[in-house]
């Protein structure tokens, strides 16, 4: 995929502020820390135009980034981040569940997580959310350049194991070092966001 433009666009605070030109979204979702905005970045081949942090919790509103002027990266606030507080969790699972319930322009849902270890009950609770709802999806597993390439099958196994994977969903090694995955998950992309 060549890209042509990469811009941020707005971090939406709410519905109000979603974008209304109508281009397809691409929503990244995974735990607090497991490197969203790093995978953003590498698809788009910008350093740093998604702000990625050492700290988790960092991302709290949904990060718009038009891409090519034909499609947008969301990047959704990580969840199961323990040091904010209840009240705080509360407001921002509403609007994130509002948002990948009800947003019409959004074509998947990317679930990223962590390749080095099995899938944590948060992940879990959010596949089984988002199969339940019907939600377009691809999973994500990344960091994968801290892991030798010959202990990926066993990684990748416990993955589909602990998540209960089914055949339908695409399940991509992913890394935001080397790279690795990006043509594959840029072929998903463009398949969901030309639907
Ligand atoms: P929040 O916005 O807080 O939810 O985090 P995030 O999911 O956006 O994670 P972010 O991309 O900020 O990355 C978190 C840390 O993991 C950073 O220190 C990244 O450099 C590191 N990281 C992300 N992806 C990779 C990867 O593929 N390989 C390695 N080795 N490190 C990574
Ligand atoms: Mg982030």
């Amino acid at each position: 995929m060549k890209i042509t433009s990469a811009e941020f666009i707005i971090s939406a605070v709410g519905p109000a502020q979603y974008p209304e030109d109508g281009l397809p979204e691409i929503a990244l979702a995974g735990r607090s820390n497991v490197g969203k905005s790093s995978l953003i970045n590498k698809m788009i081949q910008r350093r740093n135009l998604a702000r990625t942090s050492s700290q988790p919790g960092k991302t709290q509103h949904l990060n718009y980034y038009r891409i090519n002027e034909q499609l947008y990266f969301v990047d959704v606030p990580g969840y199961g981040y323990a040091k904010v507080s209840k009240t705080q969790r509360q407001a921002w699972g509403k609007m994130i569940e509002a948002y990948l319930q009800e947003r019409k322009p959004l074509q998947l849902v990317i679930q990223v997580i962590d390749l080095r270890h099995p899938p944590t009950k948060d992940d879990v609770a959010m596949h089984e959310w988002l199969t339940h709802y019907d939600i377009p999806l691809c999973v994500v597993a990344t960091k994968a350049d801290k892991i030798p390439r010959s202990r990926w099958p066993k990684h990748l196994k416990e993955v589909k194991t602990t998540l209960g994977l089914t055949a339908a969903t695409p399940l991509i090694m992913f890394s935001a070092e080397t790279g690795a995955g990006r043509d594959e998950l840029w072929d998903v992309i463009l398949k969901h966001a030309a639907a």
